[in-house]
């Protein structure tokens, strides 16, 4: 079988280098200076004009060459997507969906909303047995967990404000599937941690399973990806959304219980949403409105957190910890209750994020005193937090955020049969039963139950920040429920503690989501305020690291400040 899957492979490879050999390699040649075989990760670097950071080396160099090359920030940020799909599949995506939120050189505000819709045929119970409890597995694994991706649909959107044609801006993604590039020791790492389950929840063999034991090095061919990369070179949105490749999705929903049809496909469509705005200490904050929480809840925290003095306590002490956790707290209950995808739910948006409601939610608040969530506690969040997170500044200034995901990591762990990318598992970002928590731990009731057409309440949190009207910070995460305090934690970290970018990003971080009513942390957290917050009644955990920031800062010479998490393969570029 092995072999089989082997010769498979490599047949499906030599035919298609054999039918595409014209068209490889037109990028690479022209920058020799990035090489798919050989290349470093850069944590932190100031450029005098553009840069770019993200997840992995390969997406930051091509997104920064394509600005080199006369392109703009959101030239940069649809070839990083499309890179990204390919050098770092377990959260980059075609199968996915996510949130641009870009701010231009006249201060113009505009946010996507590329998030997975329910299919036609999904339906608020479809995740339950006959006695009404969730089926194990079928909103995390296999076609049943699939949304209707959103990414590919979502780079067309933001086309119009870049530069350079789609074909262009797909080409570095197409040679990289096309002709190999080198992995780096996590991605070999996780591969090999999902092989069975790419095989098991998989119709066909793919380019992941080619070899049984991935190792740092090894060169990664993905023709079947290649292919259907220049299916959207050739044919624009239709290329993934009809035709070949969407008949291939179709069929992979009959492996495991999928539903997404060709009718499905072919109406998605992205939405334009009004960006969440609000002030902080002088700054402009500027994030991601619903169907993401993230816009909503830093707002609240931030607000909440506003009228003490935050520096004076010090960063991760237990005064600034412990009152930055009651916000989280306090603006996490409402998540549950209030936040869902706007064109299906009321969300009280101007009253959420209103400073007004955030002083009234803090009136209960005693310093020093451990709240109580008062609900019974739900499972400690155990599972993956795969995301991505990009940040893009150019030369004029245009900035570019986007928070993209297939959910967990590797998604639902299937690759489409003949189409080589993996699809999401965004169904279980639903509430799919009132009152059972997700594979985040983390609550939902009406505002969040599955309709069709439906999108699910997300936690990304794409931020931008302006001081006195120019553009200043671009940041994100990933991370599931905790992205929005980790964005919440790294501008105070800025803000208040004055960190330089990378201090902030590297901090060690804690998270509240007020159900569990426990504190997670990192390991390398303060001890002493570890100990202090038990002496006051805290419940605190100490869990695996939190997330992986990107973000850029403008300095006041104009000069971009570009740093990537300490916690991954994050890589920045620039000139
Ligand atoms: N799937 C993670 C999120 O959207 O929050």
């Amino acid at each position: 079988m092995k072999q089989k899957i082997q010769v498979f492979c490599l047949l499906v490879l030599a035919l298609f280098q054999l039918s595409n050999s014209g068209s490889a390699q037109q990028f690479f040649k022209q920058h020799p200076q990035i090489n798919p075989y050989q290349y470093t990760v850069v944590k932190e670097q100031s450029f005098q004009k553009a840069a770019v950071t993200s997840a992995h080396p390969l997406a930051s160099m091509v997104g920064a060459a394509i600005m080199e090359d006369g392109g703009n920030a959101f030239d940069a940020a649809i070839a990083v997507q499309f890179t990204l799909a390919v050098v770092f599949p377990g959260a980059g995506n075609i199968g996915g969906g996510g949130f641009l939120l870009s701010r231009n050189k006249e201060g113009v505000l505009m946010g996507i909303d590329f998030r997975e819709a329910a299919p036609s045929k999904a339906h608020r119970d479809m995740y339950l047995d006959e006695k009404g409890n969730p089926i194990e597995g079928m909103s995390k694994l296999g076609a049943s967990a699939s949304g209707v991706p959103g990414s590919v649909a979502g780079m067309f959107s933001a086309h119009p404000f870049a530069k350079k044609t789609m074909k262009q801006l797909l080409q570095p993604a197409y040679e990289l599937a096309a002709d190999g590039f080198v992995i780096t020791e996590s991605e070999a790492r996780s591969l090999n941690a999902e092989r069975k389950n790419f095989i098991k929840h998989s119709a066909q063999a793919s380019a992941f399973s080619r070899k049984e034991y991935w190792k740092a090095g090894d060169t990664l061919y993905q023709p079947e990806l290649a292919a259907t990369i220049l299916r959207i070179q050739q044919n624009g949105k239709a290329g993934f959304y009809e035709g070949e490749t969407a008949a291939m999705i179709v069929e992979e929903m009959k492996n495991s219980k999928g539903v997404i049809s060709l009718e499905d496909l072919k109406i998605y469509t992205p939405k334009f949403r009004n960006p969440i705005e609000f002030d902080y200490r002088g700054y402009h904050i500027i994030s991601f409105a619903p169907p993401s929480s993230g816009g909503i809840l830093i707002a609240q925290m931030m607000q909440m957190i506003a009228p003490y003095p935050v520096s004076v306590m010090g960063a991760n002490t237990f005064e600034s910890v412990s009152l930055m956790v009651e916000a989280q707290r306090r603006a996490y209950a409402d998540r549950a209750e209030h936040m869902g995808d706007p064109d299906f739910w009321k969300v009280p948006t101007t009253t959420l994020t209103s400073n007004a409601y955030a002083q009234e939610r803090m009136k209960n608040y005693q310093p020093g005193v451990a709240g109580n969530s008062k609900m019974i506690q739900a499972g400690v969040a155990k599972e993956s937090e795969e995301t991505t997170h990009f940040s893009v500044i150019d030369e004029a200034g245009n900035m570019v955020s986007v928070t993209t995901t297939l959910n967990g990591g590797y998604g639902n762990k299937t690759i489409v049969g003949g189409a080589g990318f993996l699809l999401n598992n965004e169904m279980d970002d639903f509430s799919i039963k009132p009152g059972v928590p997700n594979m985040y731990g983390a609550l939902g009731g009406e505002a969040n139950s599955i309709q069709p057409g439906k999108r699910m309440l997300s936690s990304m949190t794409p931020t931008l920040v302006t001081k006195n009207n120019q553009p200043y910070i671009n940041i994100g995460t990933p991370g599931g429920t905790t992205i929005p305090n980790q964005v919440y934690e790294g501008l105070v970290n800025i803000i208040d503690h004055n960190m330089s970018l990378k201090a902030a990003i590297d901090a060690p971080r804690f998270h509240h989501q007020h159900i569990p009513d426990n504190i997670n942390v990192e390991a390398d957290f303060p001890e002493k305020t570890i100990n202090a917050l038990k002496e006051k009644g805290y419940i605190v955990n100490k869990r695996y690291a939190f997330g992986r920031m990107d973000g850029i800062m403008i300095l006041p010479n104009g000069n971009r400040v570009a740093a990537g998490d300490k916690r991954g393969d994050d890589s920045v570029a620039g000139y």
